[in-house]
């Protein structure tokens, strides 16, 4: 399963890089607008230099001719960019439009199996399934997950899965059992994935024995 960073700052991105742990990196509106006054496309093209994977560059248009303006544009920053539409009709459209002209869409705001049914059909290079969003409103985000992965084993749709809005590691142990193809989280669910009180303390024990020993 491929690890893919959930932010747009350019510090957790490159430590996330440094730990081997970033094979793309998906923003949306509101992850950039956190980063404050920075020049999209610039800012989008400074997370293309850290980062070889695809990086989810998300179009706010809402008519499928100025989302087809805006991911042509954003497709010329760096040849991993890939373009981030809505899962509605205007979106799908210009999915498989810019499908059609080789550019990678990573269809997102999904949270039904008949959209990411939709999504594929319409050429879709990724699917993202909101699983924290689900849970917060009661439902089970990681049934969605694994509803998809069944349906599209069935095919041989080209449409990676890239789970997303994941909360905390168990999102992402599970989306590992089900084998999802990707994996998108926010740094903090990386640093999570890292910790066990039983590593600290097997840790600590070994240096101080190593320390009691006498030597250096
Ligand atoms: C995915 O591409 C989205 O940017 C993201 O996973 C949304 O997560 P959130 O629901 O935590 O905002």
């Amino acid at each position: 399963m491929k690890f893919f960073l959930d932010t747009a700052n350019l510090k957790e991105i490159r430590e996330a890089n440094d730990l081997g742990l970033c094979d793309g990196v998906t923003t949306n509106p509101t992850l950039v607008s956190k980063e404050g006054d920075v020049d999209f496309k610039q800012h989008v093209a400074a997370i293309c230099e850290i980062v070889k994977g695809p990086v989810s560059a998300e179009v706010t248009s809402q008519d499928v001719d100025g989302m087809l303006r805006e991911g042509l544009e954003y497709s010329k920053i760096a040849p991993n960019v890939v373009i981030k539409c809505p899962l509605t009709r205007e979106g799908l459209k210009a999915t498989r439009r810019l499908a059609d002209d080789g550019i990678r869409v990573n269809v997102t705001l999904c949270f039904s199996p008949a959209q990411a049914i939709l999504a594929a059909k319409a050429g879709a290079s990724f699917i993202s399934p909101f699983l924290g969003r689900l849970d917060d409103i009661g439902e089970n985000g990681l049934n969605l997950l694994q509803s998809i992965v069944e349906i599209y084993q069935n095919y041989s749709w080209k449409t990676e899965v890239l789970a997303a809005s994941l909360r905390h590691p168990i999102h992402v142990i599970e989306a590992a059992r089900m084998g999802a193809d990707i994996a998108t989280m926010p740094f903090k669910v990386i640093e999570q994935l890292f910790n066990h009180p039983l590593t600290e303390k097997g840790q600590a024990q070994f240096l101080a024995d190593w320390a009691k020993s006498g030597r250096k």
